[in-house]
C-alpha cells in the first residue's frame, strides 16, 4: 500500500512530463516550417527582368524536355537548326525544315527566338568552301544568304548572332580554317557589311557578335571593342554583344564582372549566350558530382547571374543555358563523360544550380 501510494504521483508527474515534451509548442523547439521556400515558386523565366534563353535540339522538344523548356524559359536558341550548313544546301537552295520548325514550336509556345548564327567560320558549307569563290562571288553569295534567312523569318526571331568567333585569344582575326580571312583583305569590313545585310533584311531585329571567353580574355576583349568602334564610325549597326559563358565552377568572379563591365562600356546588349558551368574541372574519370560540388555550382551560377543583375537595365538582353538537362550536353564529348553543367539533371530535375541562378536574380 504504501509503495503504491507513493507510485502513482510519480507516475502522473512522468506522463504529464512526457506529454509536454513530446509537444513542440510545450519545449520552445519552432518545428520546421512545412511550406515551399517562396523563392522555389517562381520559375527562372517569371522572375527574370530579361530573356531565358535555351539552346535546343528539335529533335529532342518532346515529352519532359520540351515541358521543361516551356515551363522554364522565356526564349530558345538552335543548337544546330540556323546555323549556315543545316540551312544552306547548295547555291540558292536552302533547307529550312528544321528552323521552321525550331520557330513554330516557339510560336506555339509563346517564345521568342535567338538566331544563332548568321556567318560563323566552321559552319560553311562543304560545298561552298570547295567552290574557293573570289572575294566578290563569295560576297554576293553571303549577302543574299544573309538577305534570304532573315527576311523569312522578320517578325519571328527578334536577334540573330551575325557573326561568331571571329577572334582568337589574343586579339588577332581567326585565320586558321576560316574563309573569311582566306578571302578578304580586311575581314571586318566584309563583318560590318554582313551587319549591314542583316539590318536591311530585317530593320527591327537586334544584330549581335558572339564569341567565346570574351570576359576573360582581354586582348580579344579590346578588338571586339575596337571592332565596334569601327562599326559606328563607318556606320554599320550592331546592337549587342554576346560572350558564350563557357566556363567552370573555378572561373574568377571579379575577372567576370570587370570583363562584363568593360563590354557592357561599349552601351551595347549584353547575352550570356550559351551559359554553362562545368564542374569535373580536372577532367577525372573518377569524379563524382557530390552534395559538395553541387553546393560550389550553384554558388558559381548565382554569382554570375548577380554580376549580370549588376549591369545597366537598358543593357540586360538575356542568358541563354547551352542545353537543357545534363542528359544531353556538348560537354560530355566535348570535356568530359563526368560533367554535369547544366540547370537540369538526367531526369529533367532542377538541380541547386537552378536554384542558385533563381537566388541570382533580383
Ligand atoms: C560554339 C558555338 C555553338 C556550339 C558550341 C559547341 O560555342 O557558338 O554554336 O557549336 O560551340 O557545341
Amino acid at each position: 500500500m504504501k509503495f503504491s501510494k507513493l507510485l502513482l504521483p510519480a507516475f502522473l508527474i512522468l506522463a504529464f512530463c512526457f506529454a509536454a515534451c513530446s509537444s513542440d509548442e510545450g519545449n520552445g523547439i519552432v518545428p520546421e516550417k512545412q511550406e515551399e521556400d517562396p523563392v522555389n515558386e517562381v520559375t527562372l523565366k517569371e522572375k527574370a527582368g530579361f530573356g531565358i534563353g535555351a539552346a535546343v535540339k528539335t529533335t529532342d522538344l518532346n515529352g519532359q524536355y520540351s515541358a521543361t523548356v516551356i515551363e522554364h524559359f522565356s526564349q530558345i536558341t538552335g543548337e544546330f537548326e540556323m546555323k549556315m550548313a543545316t540551312i544552306w544546301s547548295g547555291d540558292g537552295e536552302y533547307n529550312w525544315e528544321k528552323a521552321d520548325a525550331l520557330v513554330g514550336f516557339a510560336a506555339e509556345n509563346g517564345m521568342e527566338v535567338h538566331g544563332h548564327a548568321l556567318v560563323w567560320y566552321k559552319s560553311f558549307p562543304n560545298w561552298f568552301k570547295k567552290a574557293k569563290y573570289d572575294s566578290a562571288t563569295f560576297e554576293t553569295m553571303v549577302k543574299t544568304y544573309i538577305e534570304t534567312v532573315v527576311e523569312r523569318y522578320s517578325g519571328r526571331v527578334k536577334s540573330w548572332d551575325v557573326a561568331n568567333e571571329i577572334f582568337n585569344d589574343d586579339g588577332t582575326l581567326r585565320s586558321e580554317d576560316c574563309p573569311v580571312y582566306e578571302t578578304f583583305n580586311d575581314p571586318i569590313a566584309f563583318y560590318g557589311r554582313c551587319f549591314q545585310y542583316a539590318r536591311n533584311a530585317d530593320p527591327d531585329v537586334k544584330l549581335f557578335y558572339n564569341d567565346y571567353s570574351v570576359v576573360v580574355a582581354k586582348s580579344k576583349r579590346h578588338h571586339i571593342k575596337e571592332m565596334v568602334t569601327r562599326f559606328n564610325k563607318d556606320g554599320y549597326p550592331i546592337d549587342g554583344l554576346g560572350d558564350q559563358f563557357h566556363y567552370s565552377v573555378n572561373t574568377n568572379l571579379n575577372t567576370i564582372k570587370s570583363g562584363l563591365n568593360d563590354m557592357a562600356a561599349t552601351g551595347l546588349l549584353i547575352h550570356l549566350s550559351e551559359l554553362d558551368l562545368k564542374v569535373n574541372v580536372n577532367r577525372s574519370d573518377n569524379y563524382i558530382f557530390s552534395p559538395a560540388e553541387q553546393k560550389l555550382q550553384a554558388d558559381a551560377y548565382q554569382n554570375i547571374v548577380e554580376a549580370f543583375e549588376a549591369l545597366p537595365q537598358g543593357q540586360k538582353f538575356a542568358i541563354t543555358t547551352w542545353g537543357v538537362s545534363d542528359k544531353a550536353t556538348w560537354l560530355t564529348d566535348w570535356w568530359h563523360p563526368k560533367e554535369y553543367p547544366l540547370l537540369f539533371n538526367k531526369d529533367f530535375e532542377k538541380k541547386p544550380a537552378y536554384d542558385g541562378f533563381l537566388k541570382g536574380l533580383k
